[in-house]
C-alpha cells in the first residue's frame, strides 16, 4: 500500500516540521525518508541514499526485512495490546526465552522488556538499587545513556542536557579510559594501569563503596565515538564490583545484536556483567528494549516497580523474535566480522594516505570509526572539518553520522545486509571527501 503524502519535497517536509515540531527534537541531517529496503533508503525526491547510519544503529538486520514485516503484520491481526501486567501472552515470554538462551548472564538469567534504551537504563538502575540497598551510581565521561532523567544524568555530553537539571543525585563520574587520547608520553599499558588506580581511588576520595549500587559502562561507547574499554580495565571493573557488592551494568544499546560480531560486545572480554541494557537493533525499528541479568538480581525488583503499560508490546515482540531469527539464519555476527575487516583495511589505507587528518581507526566487528584530528594530534579534534566532511558525504548520497564530544568521529553503523559492492561504494565516497578536507 502506498503511503499518501501531501509533501512534495524534503524542504517542504522540513518547513512543515519546523512549524509544528519542537526545535528541541534536533535535526541531525537535512534529509527525508519515504521508504527503505536493505541498506538504502529513498527520500521525498526519490533519491537513493546509501545508509551508513541505520537510523542510529537500529536497522542492523536491514531496513524492512521481509520476515520481520510479515511477523509484524501477522501479530497485528491477532493481538496488538494486552499489557503484560494484566494478561500474559506468548510473544513476550518467547522473546525472553530467546534472550536468555543467547545472552546467559551466569547460571540463571531473567529478562524484563522495555520500549527504549533509556528505559532499559532507568530500569537497570532501579533493579541494582533494590538488589544492593545502596543508591550511588558510577558512570563515565563521553558516555551516552539516553534522555530520560536518570539516563540523562548518566550521559556525559553537556549539549544533550544543558538547562535540563537538576539531575538525579548520587551519580559520580570517572574518566572513560580513552586509550587514543591518553596523555602524551604514557604507554597504553601505563595509561590503563593509571585509570584502574583511579577506579580504586574513587572509593577513597569521592564515594564509599558501601554507598555504590552500580557501575554502568558501554563496552564500546556509541555517541562517545566508539571508544573501546581496554581488556584489563573491564577485568578490573568486574573484580571491583565483585569485591564491593556493586552491580556491573553493561550498556549494549548501541553495541548489541551483531554490531560487533557477537550478540553483545561484552562477550569479547570473556566476562559477564550482572545486568545489561539493550534496545535499538532488537526490533528492527519497532520500539523495544530490555534489561537482561542474573536471575537473583533481576528478582530483587519488587513487583510493580518495573514494567509499564506498553513494554513488550506483542507486535514489537514479534518483530524482535523475527529479527533475532533473521540474524541467526543469515549469520549476521559472521557478516559483521567480515564487514569490519573490509572497513578496517580501507580505513587504514585512508589513514596512510591522510595521516594528518585520520588520527585513529578503531572498532570491533562492524562497529568501526575514524577520528578526524588536526596535524595527526589525538588532542586536537577537528570539529569544523568533520562538519564539512559529513556534508560532503551527504551531498554524494551517503548517510553517515558523526559522534564524540567534538563531533569529529565518523562512526559507521551500516545495516549488516549491505553488499560488499555497496560497502565499497560508501567507503569510496568517504575517501573522496577525506581527500577534499586533507591539507
Ligand atoms: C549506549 C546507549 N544507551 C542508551 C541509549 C538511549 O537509547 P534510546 O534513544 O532508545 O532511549 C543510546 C542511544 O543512542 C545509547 O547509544
Amino acid at each position: 500500500m502506498q503511503v499518501k503524502t501531501i509533501t512534495q519535497t524534503t524542504q517542504d517536509m522540513i518547513d512543515r516540521r519546523k512549524r509544528v515540531v519542537s526545535d528541541g527534537v534536533g535535526i541531525f541531517a537535512p534529509t527525508s525518508a519515504v521508504r527503505a529496503e536493505g541498506a538504502v533508503f529513498y527520500d521525498a525526491e526519490g533519491r537513493e541514499w546509501l545508509d551508513f547510519g541505520a537510523g542510529i544503529g537500529v536497522t542492523t538486520a536491514g531496513h524492512c526485512p521481509p520476515t520481520v514485516v510479515a511477523a509484524i503484520q501477522k501479530q497485528a491481526e491477532q493481538l496488538i495490546h494486552a499489557c503484560f501486567h494484566v494478561s500474559s501472552y506468548e510473544p513476550y515470554i518467547a522473546l525472553c526465552e530467546k534472550l536468555v538462551e543467547i545472552l546467559p548472564h551466569g547460571d540463571a538469567t531473567k529478562v524484563m522488556l522495555t520500549n527504549t534504551g533509556a528505559e532499559s537504563v532507568e530500569n537497570a538502575i532501579k533493579i541494582a538499587r533494590q538488589y544492593t540497598g545502596k543508591s550511588a551510581v558510577i558512570c563515565y565521561t563521553e558516555a551516552f545513556h539516553g534522555r530520560s532523567m536518570m539516563a540523562m544524568t548518566l550521559t556525559s555530553k553537556i549539549s544533550y542536557k544543558e538547562g535540563c537539571g537538576p539531575f538525579a543525585p548520587e551519580v559520580y563520574r570517572l574518566p572513560f579510559p580513552n586509550v587514543y587520547r591518553r596523555p602524551k608520553g604514557l604507554s597504553e599499558e601505563e595509561f590503563v594501569q593509571t585509570e584502574i588506580r583511579r577506579l580504586h581511588d574513587i572509593f577513597e576520595n569521592t564515594v564509599p563503596s558501601s554507598d555504590v549500587a552500580a557501575i554502568i559502562i558501554e563496552p564500546v561507547q556509541g555517541e562517545g565515538g566508539f571508544n573501546i574499554v581496554p581488556q584489563a580495565y573491564f577485568e578490573a571493573l568486574r573484580e571491583v564490583c565483585d569485591q564491593h557488592n556493586i552491580v556491573l551494568i553493561a550498556d549494549e544499546v548501541q553495541s548489541g545484536f551483531c554490531r560487533t560480531g557477537k550478540w553483545g560486545a561484552y562477550e569479547h572480554y570473556g566476562l559477564v556483567p550482572d545486568l545489561s541494557t539493550w534496545a535499538k537493533a532488537l526490533g528492527s525499528g519497532m520500539p523495544i528494549g530490555c534489561v537482561i541479568g542474573k536471575a537473583h538480581i533481576m528478582d530483587a525488583a519488587r513487583p510493580g516497580s518495573i514494567g509499564g503499560t506498553y513494554p513488550g508490546n506483542p507486535v514489537c515482540c514479534a518483530a524482535a523474535l523475527a529479527t533475532l531469527d533473521f540474524m541467526e539464519k543469515e549469520n549476521l555476527n559472521a557478516r559483521s566480522v567480515a564487514i569490519g575487516k573490509l572497513m578496517r583495511t580501507r580505513f587504514e589505507a585512508m589513514q596512510q594516505r591522510f595521516p594528518l587528518i585520520v588520527g585513529d581507526v578503531r572498532g570491533i566487528g562492524a562497529m568501526m570509526a575514524i577520528e578526524l584530528v588536526r596535524n595527526g594530534d589525538p588532542h586536537r579534534p577537528s570539529y569544523d572539518r568533520g562538519d564539512v566532511f559529513i556534508k560532503g558525504c551527504w551531498g554524494q548520497g551517503l548517510m553517515v553520522l558523526v559522534a564524540g564530544v567534538n563531533r569529529n568521529i565518523l562512526r559507521v553503523l551500516v545495516p549488516l545486509v549491505v553488499t560488499d559492492e555497496q560497502l565499497n561504494k560508501g567507503l569510496d565516497i568517504i575517501e573522496s571527501e577525506l581527500e577534499k578536507i586533507n591539507d
